[in-house]
């Protein structure tokens, strides 16, 4: 999911007051139209406040549950196997486009049962919101999106999309604006973010041998080396929130948009020791890369099972491989100079 762009007033920042933020959804609400330019809709559960917000999320769990993740392990291994070994054939190509986003593409349609859309899915980039070029634009996603409502409201696949459309929030069946809004972030959410620790692991083992040898001697390492990631790449940097709920509401103040940062929590040096250093050894790593509180991440079983995954498959394989200077990654300002903010292209060495 990429960031929703609105004209903020204020970060919060550090571990704690982020934290805090998170939980104190009456002061900093997420009753807000993100993204305005591409859509008139809210993105569910993700804009919504509790109460309202626990009907949506409760009706979605059961999709991202830990057992109906793990029922995926075989086929998420076998793909990625695949993939892995294709792009191998010939590495000069760009890792992003031609090996991060189709891993995380047919992950997604192999739990959603959705596999014939994965070409398609495939085909908009990582970004959903560039589908077309590099103007922002939601029509390809838009009509997609309506596409499958309209299937699912004839034929009864029993697919992830038909259950969505035939799910009741407070005893009525959700429209197809509530689809729109429940089927775009299930797309979106897991996307860029799965792309960013795909190419964001292999740039550092590429870049750093040593911790790959380590990950392969003890793989008792894999879980830290999971969370470690998440916490280092941050895929969401921060998201925002208004102090104003947007529903209903007349005379909206300008200043009413607070950016929380995610990756002021995670690189708070006060909970993590040397935090813009990769130390696969971490220990009681509670990193915000999913955010906290009733928001946190829907996804997070699926994310995290995804790159353990990855990582078991490409260790599995053994081979080794260097960073080349095509590579483009935008990087953080100031203290955090040496993060990526966003590995644009990754091409590797083998
Ligand atoms: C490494 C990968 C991922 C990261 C870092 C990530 C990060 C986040 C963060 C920070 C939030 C909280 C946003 C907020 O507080 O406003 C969030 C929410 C969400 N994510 Fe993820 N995400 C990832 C993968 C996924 C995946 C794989 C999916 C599903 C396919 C997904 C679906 C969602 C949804 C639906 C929400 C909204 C939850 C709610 O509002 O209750 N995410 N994610």
């Amino acid at each position: 999911m990429a960031v929703v762009k609105l004209p903020v007033s204020r970060f919060i920042k550090g571990h704690k007051a982020v934290r805090d933020a998170l939980r104190d959804t009456q002061t900093y609400s997420s009753d807000l139209q993100g993204d305005s330019d591409v859509r008139t809709y809210r993105q569910l559960p993700l804009e919504v406040d509790p109460p309202r917000h626990h009907l949506y999320r409760s009706a979605l769990a059961p999709i991202f549950v830990k057992p109906a993740i793990e029922k995926c392990e075989a086929a998420f291994a076998q793909s990625t196997k695949r993939l892995l070994t294709e792009f191998l054939k010939d590495p000069s190509r760009d890792v992003i486009p031609h090996l991060a986003l189709p891993i995380v593409m047919h992950n997604l349609g192999i739990l959603y049962g959705r596999e014939k859309d994965v070409t398609e899915w495939i085909s908009w980039g990582p970004d959903v919101w560039t589908a077309t070029g590099p103007e922002r634009d939601g029509s390809v996603l838009h009509a997609y999106i309506d596409r499958v409502y309209e299937e699912s409201m004839s034929i009864e696949s029993g697919d992830v999309w038909h259950r969505i459309a035939h799910m009741e929030i407070e005893g009525r069946q959700v429209s197809a604006i509530e689809f729109r809004g429940i089927v775009s972030v299930m797309l979106a959410g897991g996307r860029d973010t799965m792309v960013k620790m795909i190419a964001g692991i292999l740039l550092h083992l590429g870049n750093n041998p040593a911790d790959k040898e380590m990950l392969i001697s003890e793989p008792e390492l894999i879980d830290s080396a999971v969370q470690e990631f998440l916490r280092y790449l941050t895929p969401i940097p921060w998201m925002g929130r208004t102090t104003v709920p947007e529903t209903g509401a007349t005379n909206l103040p300008d200043d009413r948009y607070v950016n929380i940062s995610f990756v002021s929590g995670n690189f708070d040096p006060e909970v993590f020791p040397d935090p813009t250093t990769i130390n696969l050894r971490r220990e009681r790593n509670a990193h915000v890369a999913f955010g906290f509180g009733p928001h946190t991440c829907i996804g997070n079983h699926l994310a995290e099972f995804e790159v353990r995954v990855f990582l078991q498959v490409l260790l599995a394989m053994n081979f080794n491989w260097s960073i080349s200077a095509d590579t483009a990654i935008m990087r953080y300002p100031d203290e955090l100079s040496s993060v990526p903010l966003v590995i644009e292209k990754l091409f590797i060495t083998v």
